[in-house]
């Protein structure tokens, strides 16, 4: 069995891992690989670990999230060679969380993560507590990722049954990538997808292609077809149009920041699809871990936006005069948004309140 195949059953619709750890490193799916080349990197220290998040070797707010946490596990590798003193040891921990908190600005999941760690780093050299961390935090994730699916599920049956839409299959239009690859398994907005078809709720996946980095064309797309799921990729500029067209029933999409009142940060283009979805009356959910809530910050105005390479967008030999506008993720305001749904309960309405209400 290929090291990325998960010894799961077919029937859980979830096969593929992203990330693993094994005999003191992290080996990450290639993710700018695929679909062409099923490759993994062996990642043996931080600043590796960090250079993968910036590079998309690995993408999606948890998986990064994980790949921030086993970071921190090979830090605390490379410090206890040095049998650091107390203050030693947290100060390399900090300044390596620091690092890999700088790989990407705009997924709150990450410095989550990171946090989590380092309430965990007790005595001096002693890695073992980090890397059991680490390991539960994965662990935590897929059985998140499947409650999120299970709720997703509810709230869908339940708005069909009042639209007297009966148990017919349902059209799903997403984007960019939320599943297995993007989290430790199964997905967010993926695994709710993934829930529906398991139910035999789904009669197929609309895919955009998720330009400039292709995150449909290439993951989402391989990805469901490994699984069996049939899906139908879009270009971005013909999604309004498949909207219009009257044969989707919901946009689901993930997050890598939700704002207090319910704004809604996520893969650049996420905007303009909220905004020809409520054009024509199609159903939108958010689906994300609630670790994804900021609550820090009231709106997501405040949600900083990571600014990519032009290099990703211009086509090779592009003329250096021509600029590039990247930026990598874009805000849906609450208004837009039917439904927030996380692994402790679905929103129809979102406020810190509300929030704060659902965790455990
Ligand atoms: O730039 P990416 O590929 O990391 O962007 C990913 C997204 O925007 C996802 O929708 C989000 O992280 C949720 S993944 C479960």
């Amino acid at each position: 069995m290929p090291p990325w195949n998960s010894p799961m059953t077919a029937t859980d619709f979830d096969r593929i891992r992203p990330l693993r750890w094994e005999a003191g490193a992290l080996y990450l799916l290639d993710q700018r690989a695929l679909p062409q080349r099923v490759s993994e990197l062996r990642v043996a220290d931080a600043a590796a670990a960090a250079a993968a998040i910036r590079d998309m070797v690995v993408r999606g707010a948890p998986a990064i999230g994980l790949t921030g946490a086993y970071g921190l596990v090979l830090a605390a590798q490379t410090l206890a060679r040095a049998e650091p003193t107390a203050s030693q040891w947290r100060a390399g921990l900090a300044a390596a969380a620091t690092r890999l908190a700088a790989a990407r600005p705009t997924a709150v999941h990450l410095h989550w993560a990171l946090g989590q760690m380092q309430a965990v780093a007790s005595a001096p050299g002693e890695v073992a507590p980090l890397l059991a961390a680490a390991r539960a935090m994965q662990a935590a994730d897929v059985a998140a990722n499947r409650q999120m699916g299970a709720r997703a599920l509810a709230v869908i049956e339940q708005q069909a049954a009042g639209a007297g839409q009966g148990d017919r299959p349902l059209q799903v239009l997403t984007h960019c990538n939320t599943g297995s690859l993007a989290t430790a398994g199964y997905g967010t907005a993926l695994g709710a997808i993934r829930s529906l078809q398991a139910a035999a709720r789904l009669a197929g996946v609309f895919a955009t292609e998720t330009r400039p980095w292709l995150q449909g064309a290439r993951l989402t797309a391989w990805e469901l077809a490994q699984e069996g799921i049939p899906v139908t990729l879009v270009t971005e500029g013909g999604a309004a149009a498949l909207l219009a067209g009257g044969q989707i029933d919901w946009l689901i999409v993930g997050a890598d920041r939700i704002a207090a009142n319910g704004d809604t940060v996520n893969k650049i283009g996420t905007y303009g699809l909220m905004l020809a979805a409520r054009a024509n009356d199609v159903r939108t959910m958010v689906v994300a871990p609630l670790a994804t809530v900021d609550l820090t910050l009231q709106t997501g105005r405040q949600i900083p936006i990571e600014q990519r390479a032009a290099g990703e967008l211009l086509p090779a030999g592009a003329d250096p005069r021509i600029g590039a506008y990247n930026p990598a993720f874009d805000v849906t305001p609450a208004a837009l948004i039917d439904w927030w749904v996380t692994e402790h309960g679905a929103l129809a309405a979102a406020s810190a309140e509300a929030f704060r209400a659902l965790a455990p």
